[in-house]
């Protein structure tokens, strides 16, 4: 259950950061499976919680109220106001006081309160110490890799020269992508085996290559030797890739291709639906990471499906970190449906082509890159 967390402030607050930092500190405690309420509010607001429930009628930083139930943790609140304060007096950012803040308050809900004396304080300051570790040396918001497909796709249009895929590969790295995918397909309907060559020379952040589990592929890989290979099924006909891979179904030969692919040095990824036989079936066969496909949940012709789509790759997701798998996200995700999956800690990967590519036609790719770093990373 993802920590969740109540904005009641005059003012839009991002909470991102503070969302991701407090699902990544619960599971280091296996807290993730219990609830915890997180209250934004003002001075005014905690001043209230102050004064009837501990009888100290000024406004404080956060306050913790553990529950005894098998479900809910318990509720924490936070004054935004005095968060801000205390930011500018030591020196941080907003978001970086709140997840001190939501650490002290997790603390306390654990049990300890430095309020009873040294000895407490001081286990209370170390369990602080702890909690701040899990986060430490991590890269906390997701990254967003860019599939530059369709660039190619307008070449091949015209057979021509323009435009030019590995020019767009250079520019969603200088506007700040964290990697660049292309998918190499068998009919070589956009991307051609030249566009990789030379996307794998001038790529300087990280190379990912989707492709079918083919000889031919596999050779391709292990020569060209992509940062990660993330295995797609492939049908002919399709428009664009239909369904995620049926590991279950094809578990023998796909981790042979896993098994190639290591050989040559190169992790693999599997791109599956949220499905749990899908996501064991892929732990089994070594594979590094997996992929979930994101086009049940994109696709959705309403919000109930589109909840309960949510929830399965939530839930998948958490299957798939417990399990050990880094987890991607992918397929259909646009500048209206990835904020929602960007606030989900185990999904520390996205890869999306279509609506960026196509928002860059209208305002340039930098631009349509930078609008969904700033979903994807709240900045
Ligand atoms: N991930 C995988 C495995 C894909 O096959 C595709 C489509 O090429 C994407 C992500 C990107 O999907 P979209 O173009 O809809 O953003």
């Amino acid at each position: 259950m993802p920590v969740c967390i109540l904005v009641d402030y005059p003012r839009p607050i991002d909470t991102l950061f503070l969302q991701r930092c407090a699902d990544i500190l619960l599971r280091s405690k296996g807290l993730h499976q219990r609830e915890v309420n997180l209250l934004l509010t003002d001075n005014s607001t905690i001043e209230q919680f102050n004064s009837r429930w501990f009888n100290r009628p000024w406004p404080t930083n956060v306050i913790s109220f553990p529950m005894n139930d098998p479900d809910c943790f318990g509720d924490i609140v936070i004054s935004i106001d005095r968060a801000r304060e205390e930011a500018e007096h030591g020196l941080t950012t907003l978001p970086n006081r709140l997840v001190e803040l939501f650490i002290h308050g997790l603390a306390h809900l654990l049990g300890e309160d430095h309020e009873l004396g040294p000895e407490h304080a001081q286990r209370m300051e170390s369990l602080e110490f702890e909690l701040k570790k899990s986060l430490f040396r991590r890269n906390i918001m997701a990254d967003l890799c860019i599939n530059v497909d369709h660039v190619a796709t307008i070449r091949q249009a015209r057979g021509g020269v323009e435009p030019e895929p590995v020019v767009a590969a250079g520019i969603v790295e200088l506007a700040g992508a964290d990697g660049v995918v292309v998918h190499l397909r068998e009919d070589r309907r956009h991307i051609q085996d030249r566009d990789v060559r030379l996307i794998r020379e001038i790529v300087q952040t990280r190379l990912t290559l989707e492709m079918a589990a083919t000889d031919e592929m596999i050779g391709i890989a292990s020569e060209i030797k992509p940062d990660i290979v993330t295995l797609v099924p492939e049908k002919r006909q399709e428009l664009t890739t239909e369904g995620g891979l049926d590991v279950a179904s094809l578990e023998t030969s796909i981790t042979e291709a896993v098994s190639r692919l290591h050989d040559s040095g190169i992790p693999v990824s599997l791109f599956i639906d949220a499905e749990r036989e899908q996501i064991e079936a892929a732990k089994r066969t070594g594979a590094e990471c997996i992929e979930i496909h994101t086009g049940r949940y994109a696709d959705a012709r309403n919000e109930e499906t589109r909840d309960k789509e949510f929830d399965m790759i939530v839930d998948m997701a958490r299957l798939a970190t417990d399990l050990g798998l880094r987890v991607h996200a992918g397929h259909g995700l646009n500048y209206q449906n990835t904020g929602r999956l960007a606030a989900v800690s185990e999904i520390v990967e996205f890869s999306i082509g279509h609506s960026i590519i196509s928002r860059s036609v209208f305002v340039g790719i930098e631009r349509a890159v930078k609008e969904m770093l700033a979903i994807i990373k709240g900045c």
